[in-house]
């Protein structure tokens, strides 16, 4: 039935002062509010199965980074290129040495999975433009220019699908041996005539190689850029991302583009990525981006200090270090993309192994408060974070102190649990929280509070 109300002087004034005004306001704050539809990135809308990859990224919380290519042989790392100023004609002669004689993919991917990494990014053509996959747009690749003639990429990717483990590619945006590459501030030293730069003919020379890492090699979880600050002296310069990443979506609808350009991420990134820190830190100087509250956000960082092979850096983080770094990752959003360099043996370095085994035993036992989670009701602490799935918080204890702990927790709290005991811990409400009782742990790596919240 239809009632007709009459409109009354107080509905008037209830209309103009009230309704219409918090109409444009909501508006208003629609039109600024970043959408999830676009990722928060306005011009981009990701598709339904690009937002499947990015909860599935997100859930998996760790993969293993693997930088390795002829600069392997240098034992120096992998700017050494650039770094010591190598002509790129008495470079190349590294190539024809590499015989990594004592490569096993399914050696690398078990190491790895025993980790409880979800994910493995190789780095599949680095600054130095050597390519680690067999490609018919550059001879300097991994089955052309070296001894072993094998396709490294492919024996990995062959072997992942195989155990059941996700890969993603590095792909460098500069070159420091092709005169076509446009000049950037490094790699000025190698001897290339930049006075033949040629960005078209590079551009596509780039997106013929991406078109065949995502079509030789089966499903690709992601394809990781890096580079794209060698041109930061030059704002206008056009990297044409848009375009790239379009193709990207095209040949492999679910296949992410992450960037590591240290910037506010752009249209068609699906990952935010941070180096070196975590999201909103900047130790390293790299950060000092705002952290999307819409993608996913990952952060690589090494085991020891250098990313390719250096023969003299033995300095490795311990296992505990490396346990907390995933878990305050995890209290942030935040993927941990852990890496290792290998050796040009073919070999995983002994020290990495031993990591990454023992970090397995740990996500053996408590892979549960890491896996599938999102940052938790409480902030990142000093002390420890939290994470949270379903009505279960997670408090990580990193910095066990007291026999107490007191908990900014809002929600009603049902129990809470040592983890690492299964010991009921006692708590009490007060004020703004909960003052939870705690017991000693032999484990000290990380006491884990579980609360389970009302629903
Ligand atoms: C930096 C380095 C590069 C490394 C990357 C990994 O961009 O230039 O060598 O591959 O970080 O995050």
């Amino acid at each position: 039935m239809y009632i007709f109300t009459p409109i009354t002087k107080t509905t008037v004034y209830f209309m103009r002062k009230i309704f219409y005004p918090l109409l444009a306001l909501g508006f208003a704050s629609l039109a600024a509010a970043p959408s999830h539809a676009d990722n928060g990135i306005p011009g981009y809308t990701p598709t339904e199965e690009i937002i499947q990859a990015q909860k599935e990224f997100s859930d998996s919380k760790f993969g293993i980074f693997l930088h390795w290519g002829v600069y392997s042989m240098t034992a120096q790392g992998e700017w050494y290129m650039n770094n010591v100023g190598i002509d790129w004609r008495e470079y190349e002669k590294l190539a024809s040495g590499f015989y990594p004689s004592k490569f096993d993919a399914a050696e690398w991917v078990s190491a790895i999975k025993a980790s409880g990494a979800k994910y493995i990014c190789l780095t599949s053509r680095h600054h130095d433009g050597f390519s680690m996959f067999g490609t018919k747009y550059s001879d300097f690749n991994i089955v052309d220019a070296t001894p072993f003639g094998r396709d490294i990429l492919k024996e990995l990717a062959d072997e992942c699908r195989r155990q059941g483990i996700r890969l993603h590619l590095y792909y460098s945006h500069i070159d420091w041996r092709r005169s076509d590459y446009p000049k950037g501030r490094t790699g000025l030293n190698t001897g290339c005539d930049r006075s033949q730069e040629n960005w078209p003919q590079y551009f596509t020379f780039m997106n013929n190689q991406l078109t065949e890492l995502l079509t030789n090699y089966g499903p690709i979880g992601a394809i990781w850029f890096d580079g794209k600050w060698d041109h930061d002296m030059d704002p206008d310069f056009d990297w044409q991302l848009d375009e790239q990443y379009a193709m990207i979506h095209r040949l492999q609808p679910s296949c992410l583009v992450a960037n590591n350009h240290h910037e506010t991420p752009y249209p068609g990134e699906n990952i935010q990525i941070f180096e070196r820190d975590l999201p909103g830190e900047n130790k390293a100087g790299l950060s000092g981006q705002e952290v999307s509250s819409h993608l996913p956000l990952e952060t690589c960082e090494t085991m020891n200090g250098m990313w390719g092979y250096k023969i003299t850096d033995q300095n490795y983080k311990s296992t505990k270090e490396l346990i907390h770094l995933l878990v305050r990752a995890a209290g942030k959003n935040a993927n941990l993309l852990l890496n290792i360099g290998p050796q040009p043996n073919g070999e995983l370095p002994e020290v990495a192994v031993q990591r990454l085994k023992e970090i397995g035993e740990w996500m053996r036992k408590y892979g549960d408060t890491v896996y599938g989670t999102r940052i938790g009701e409480v902030a990142p602490h000093p002390w420890g974070v939290s994470t949270a799935k379903d009505n279960i918080q997670y408090i990580h204890i990193l910095d066990y102190q007291d026999d107490a702990i007191f908990l900014p927790v809002k929600s009603k709290v049902r129990s809470a649990e040592c983890l690492n005991t299964g010991e009921t811990l006692k708590f009490t409400r007060t004020g703004s929280g909960i003052t939870v009782s705690l017991s000693k742990v032999p484990d000290e790596t990380d006491y884990i509070v579980k609360l389970t919240m009302d629903r």
